[in-house]
């Protein structure tokens, strides 16, 4: 099958654009390197650096490629730039969705997956989530994901897709870039593999759902390649991806931390990493946020492989090879 990642230059993208290819599928990928890079893709995957907001540029790839589905992992995805500027948001996120999915129907994909996220639609919850928690998104990013998924149910009834949206908890792993504001794993990790101590939000217990990317990747090639009795055309289906286990930033970085000594210690570079600092919190941070993903294992058999110490060992080990090489 020949499929079209936008964003697949980006840290999940990328993922999945591996897990397709060593499938044998085909594929081809849309990205702007605003915060992707070449670097994440193998040299052979055709890269079209285009703005998914420019309609004619996102026409003109598709009608080229032709994919038969398109997961779509593109997005401004800063809560901070959304609430700063809604309206770049909703251009990214409403108006590239919306260019994308009119490509894809004009050139004859029939399945669309689109990434959205747990974490912005369901607001606090001290519990795992089900599916059916009503949508509360309070932040323009939230709103976006949320009309994302109204967007992707027209267009299934309206032309006949088969849609997936996948809702994404807290996602980290090897190439989550560490300069975003999401990526507290990779944020923490480069700053304690430079010797510098992690910065906390308030008192950190702010409980998340961790999920390994590509264990998120492997959801996308269910929903994208399977032959599932509920994805069918004319429909949307919606399923949380994570792990249901909640980790607060204070352990979080402590595992993190562990995990750097050891690295270092591996390197021949046995130090001891300083305790992380407290910075003031961040406004509007929710307490806890937790997916109930049972939904996903039905529907795509899907189940996280990766506790979160092995995650992050992997995704430590990753940034450590990057920063300590030569
Ligand atoms: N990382 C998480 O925890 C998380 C959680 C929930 C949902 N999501 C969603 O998952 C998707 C992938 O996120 P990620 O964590 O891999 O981030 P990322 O920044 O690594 O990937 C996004 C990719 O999209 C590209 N992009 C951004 N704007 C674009 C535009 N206008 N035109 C073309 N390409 C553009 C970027 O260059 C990047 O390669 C996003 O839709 C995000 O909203 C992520």
């Amino acid at each position: 099958m020949k499929v079209l990642v936008t964003g697949g230059a980006g840290f999940i993208g990328s993922h999945i654009v591996d897990r397709l290819l060593s499938d044998g599928h085909t594929v081809a990928v849309i990205d702007d390197l605003s915060s992707g890079s070449r670097e994440n893709l193998p040299a052979d995957v055709p890269l079209h650096v285009v703005d998914i907001v420019d309609t004619a540029a996102v026409a003109d790839v598709i009608a080229r490629e032709k994919p038969e589905a398109v997961c779509h992992q593109a997005a401004q995805m800063s809560v901070s730039r959304s609430v700063r500027e809604p309206l770049f948001d909703a251009q990214v996120n409403c108006v590239g969705l919306i260019n994308v999915l009119d490509a894809a129907v004009a050139h004859g994909c029939r399945r669309v997956v689109f990434a959205s996220s747990g974490g912005v639609l369901y607001g606090e919850a001290t519990s795992p989530a089900p599916e059916t928690t009503a949508a509360n998104p309070i932040s323009p990013y939230g709103i976006t994901k949320w009309v994302g998924e109204r967007y992707l149910s027209f267009y299934a009834r309206e032309h006949g897709l088969a849609t997936v949206a996948l809702r994404y908890s807290n996602v980290y792993g090897p190439r989550q870039n560490p300069h975003g504001e999401a990526g507290v794993v990779a944020i923490f990790s480069k700053r304690l593999l430079a010797g510098e101590p992690a910065t906390i939000n308030g008192d950190g217990r702010y409980v998340r759902d961790y999920v390994y990317g590509p264990d998120v990747a492997e959801a996308n090639f269910a929903a994208l390649t399977a032959d599932l009795p509920q994805v069918q055309p004319g429909t949307l289906t919606s399923l949380n991806i994570g792990t249901g286990i909640g980790t607060d930033v204070n352990e979080l970085e402590a595992e993190i931390r562990q995990q750097v000594s050891a690295q270092l210690a591996s390197h021949g570079q046995a130090v001891s990493l300083p305790e992380p600092t407290h910075g003031p919190a961040r406004a509007g941070d929710l307490r806890s946020n937790l997916v109930d993903a049972s939904q996903a294992a039905e529907v795509l058999g899907w189940k996280p492989t990766k506790s979160l110490s092995q995650g992050i060992a992997e995704t430590v080990r990753w940034f450590a090879q990057r920063a300590l090489a030569g």
